[in-house]
């Protein structure tokens, strides 16, 4: 028999009763076993991994995989995001919409479909990312080098948008010479593209960067109030991106991504002095649902414009 079972009887009775009835007590004491510590949330962990990594986004993000992603005329998850966004930008630049001299992309990556439409009715534009091959892979395209991205399947689809889809080519063209400078650019930092010194913009354009350039919600208000000091008072900021991503995969790289509410980035809009003028939405397609190489919910893109 347990001998501690068998030590039981000898025990006078009334010490037992009372040992019994403490025993809640002693838990909540911490005198019989410590408190739970409590778990560290996803977005938690996710922070304390990448603050130990040196520099998750200049080491890991591979622009040639993640320009995967744009080959619309093979990838599912190219054409469910590429065909809201450009619908969107074509119907915010088109004529009697957003024009303007200068024009700056915050965290542009290796892409240029973001300012395909712009490139119609603003003067400069100013392109800028945080990694040095991004830049690099962005300067390819505009100088024409061997190597470059085919872009001209999107391109051919935005002419189509405007109605003239064999003018393609005078597009690419257009939006090289649109295009002024690249600029290194980190959104964390007050000032995001210091050093370079630049008038404030008319308009900023942002696509897929709040969510994955800021660690957490406090980081990603700081960040938009970074942004705004590049833009004019009344000018107007293009931003869209995904909701509710935890994640996304580039290459065979994983990416953590700050999971976005509406709720959340117009509060956080209107509070540095921005007004709504657009909020347009669409929930995951169910033809990506199985792709497993993000899991966001849906995609938003919204018009601000700056009050003061
Ligand atoms: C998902 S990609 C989006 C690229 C492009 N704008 C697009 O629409 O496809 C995220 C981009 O954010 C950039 N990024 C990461 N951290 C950043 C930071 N602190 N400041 C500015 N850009 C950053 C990355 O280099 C990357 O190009």
């Amino acid at each position: 028999m347990n001998r501690r079972l068998s030590l039981l009887p000898s025990l006078p009775i009334y010490l037992l009763f009372h040992l019994l009835r403490k025993i809640p007590t002693l838990h909540q004491s911490g005198i019989f076993t410590s408190p739970a510590p409590r778990l560290p949330s996803t977005l938690e962990k996710t922070t304390f991994l990448e603050s130990k990594k040196p520099d998750v986004y200049q080491t890991n993000f591979e622009p040639t995989s993640y320009l995967e992603y744009f080959k619309l005329d093979q990838d599912p998850m190219a054409k469910e995001v590429l065909h809201f966004l450009l619908k969107h930008y074509n119907a915010t630049f088109k004529p009697g919409g957003l024009k303007g001299k200068l024009l700056i992309d915050i965290g542009s990556g290796p892409t240029i479909y973001q300012l395909l439409s712009a490139c119609e009715t603003f003067e400069e534009i100013v392109a800028s990312d945080y990694t040095d091959k991004n830049r690099q892979e962005l300067e390819k395209w505009l100088k024409k080098e061997l190597g470059a991205f085919d872009w001209s399947p999107v391109v051919k689809y935005v002419c189509e948008l405007e109605g003239h889809r064999d003018r393609w080519a005078e597009k690419e063209e257009r939006l090289r010479k649109a295009v002024r400078q690249v600029l290194k650019c980190d959104i964390l930092k007050e000032r995001p593209l210091e050093p370079a010194v630049l008038p404030p913009a008319d308009c900023l354009i942002s696509s897929l960067c709040l969510e994955a350039a800021c660690p957490t919600l406090g980081a990603c208000r700081d960040a938009l109030h970074h942004i705004k000091t590049l833009l004019r008072p009344r000018g107007h900021l293009v931003l869209s991106g995904t909701f509710g991503s935890s994640f996304y995969m580039v290459g065979d790289k994983w990416f953590p991504t700050l999971p976005l509410e509406e709720k959340f980035l117009l509060e956080a809009l209107q509070e540095i002095g921005f007004t709504i003028e657009k909020l347009e939405k669409a929930p995951r397609a169910a033809e990506t649902l199985l792709d497993n190489r993000s899991d966001y919910t849906g995609m938003f893109f919204l018009v601000a414009r700056r009050g003061d």
